[in-house]
């Protein structure tokens, strides 16, 4: 979309967000569970499956399979993006705003725009490869020493980038710890549910 007004919005429910009024298109994926109810309705027959909460998982892989092909097009094409976790902040405004009916649910936004080449921003180092690629069974939670690398690893990444630095380990508890941290989303199961989501 690229409505002023309605993205002005949509920055507001999302906390703030500046980058969503300011980024030249603003996506918004969706979880639309309607089309398939709409298909059962024309028929005639009454579907069973869309109530359960493996449909609901579906659809949201679905949103977020056909977003991240958006992102990396668009970054083919010298574009940036940014994804917005916060439409889930406020999701019943969220879809009074963008007109979505009972069974649509908004999973996130995405800013697209040109990237600003002279702040010279760079790829965020990820954790170790060790850590994230379990080879035939599960493989355990990192050690502390790979934790501890990875942290000063980001630290320096910050640093460069004239970003506060701070330990990705304690963020990533920070973020979870209190239900402050997820800014309203800890009320998903009653808003999906408003929504008109049974979640079986
Ligand atoms: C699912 C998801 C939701 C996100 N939500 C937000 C958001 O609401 N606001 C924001 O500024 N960035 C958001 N981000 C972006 C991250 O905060 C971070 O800036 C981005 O992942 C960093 O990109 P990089 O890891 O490629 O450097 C989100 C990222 C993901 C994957």
């Amino acid at each position: 979309m690229t409505d002023a007004d309605r993205r002005d919005r949509l920055a507001e429910f999302a906390g703030g967000q500046r980058h969503i009024q300011q980024a030249p298109l603003f996506l918004a994926w969706l979880a639309d569970m309607r089309r398939l109810r709409a298909l059962g309705e024309e028929r005639g027959i009454a579907l069973e499956g869309p109530d359960y909460l493996e449909m609901q998982l579906v659809s949201m892989v679905d949103a977020a399979l056909a977003a991240q092909n958006a992102a990396v097009a668009a970054e083919s094409m010298g574009l940036g993006t940014v994804y917005i976790g916060g439409m889930r902040n406020h999701p019943e405004k969220v879809a009074a705003e963008l007109g979505l009916p009972a069974n649509v649910f908004c999973v996130f936004g995405m800013c697209v725009g040109w990237p600003d080449l002279a702040a010279g921003e760079d790829v965020k180092p990820r954790l170790p490869q060790s850590v994230v690629l379990h080879r035939e069974q599960y493989e355990g939670t990192p050690d502390t020493a790979t934790v501890a690398a990875y942290d000063l690893r980001l630290r320096e990444f910050q640093t460069e980038q004239g970003m506060i630095p701070a330990d990705w380990s304690a963020q990533s508890v920070q973020r979870v710890e209190k239900l402050p941290a997820l800014m309203g989303r800890h009320r998903m199961r009653e808003a999906m549910a408003n929504l008109g989501f049974i979640l079986k």
